[in-house]
């Protein structure tokens, strides 16, 4: 079966408003013709901005992150309501910056996902292990675990709104990227695990790859079956490196 490929950038606490300008002068006039799916993860504070200098275009708009209640006493924090009413497509959600420094359990990242898919937000949901967990053999159950509790009490048609991005943590930001066989490898388990084991249609399920792709290595990841586009950190920032993402994922689309 054959999926639409993804190529979302996640800017992360990057880019300033001449910078994102710049991006969108640099983004090529061939958008209008990709045949992928793409977009955009800016700061909270940008999205007003990158939603208008994408109104004529296909770019999805999405935020990092998002509050696990919609509105009350909660300092600082961003309600999905929010940014649904601002016009965002996506939010990723369980990213392993915010697991790591931000101390996201699993049931904050599960309410956060069901409420964020309540209000119609496309959740990207973000799984992957540590090297420590790599090397111990636990890749399996790491992920599995993190598919179980942080989409737990989601029906098959709540999941048709969520896109997985396997995102292994010492591949992110590091210039380490899976091999194509490691990456193809743990995306035909995390399938098999969404078949048999959860709510998901799997074949329709897109899921992507995240950690340090980039223009040269884009083809011999996404190129395989199982790996349905890329979530890109670093790469994204430059239009030049974005439109040959892009292009890629459109030829391979
Ligand atoms: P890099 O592409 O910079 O490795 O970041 C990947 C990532 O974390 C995307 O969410």
């Amino acid at each position: 079966m054959s999926r639409i490929k993804y190529v979302y950038g996640n800017w992360k606490m990057n880019q300033g408003l001449k910078e994102i300008e710049t991006f969108f002068e640099e983004l090529s006039e061939n958008q209008k013709d990709w045949k992928c799916v793409f977009g955009i993860a800016p700061q909270f504070l940008h999205l007003s901005k990158v939603l208008n200098s994408t109104q004529n275009m296909n770019v999805k708009v999405g935020a990092q992150n998002c509050s696990h209640k919609e509105s009350g006493a909660f300092t600082g924090d961003i309600s999905p309501v929010s940014l649904k009413e601002l016009g965002c497509d996506f939010v990723i959600i369980g990213h392993s910056e915010r697991r790591a420094f931000f101390k996201e359990s699993h049931e904050v990242i599960n309410e956060k996902t069901k409420l964020a898919l309540s209000l119609g937000l496309e959740v990207v949901f973000c799984i992957g292990e540590t090297l420590e967990q790599r090397e111990a053999g636990k890749v399996e159950d790491v992920l599995k675990e993190q598919i179980t509790k942080g989409l737990e009490g989601l029906t098959a048609k709540d999941l048709e709104n969520v896109v997985i991005a396997y995102e292994p943590v010492w591949a992110i930001g590091t210039g380490v990227t899976a091999t194509p066989e490691q990456a193809e490898e743990t995306h035909a388990m995390i399938r098999s695990f969404l078949d048999s084991d959860t709510a998901f249609n799997a074949s329709t399920t897109s899921i992507l790859y995240g950690g340090s792709v980039k223009p040269s290595n884009v083809e011999g990841l996404l190129s395989n079956e199982n790996i349905d586009g890329a979530l890109v950190g670093g790469a994204s920032l430059k239009a030049q490196d974005f439109n040959a993402l892009c292009e890629e994922a459109s030829k391979l689309s």
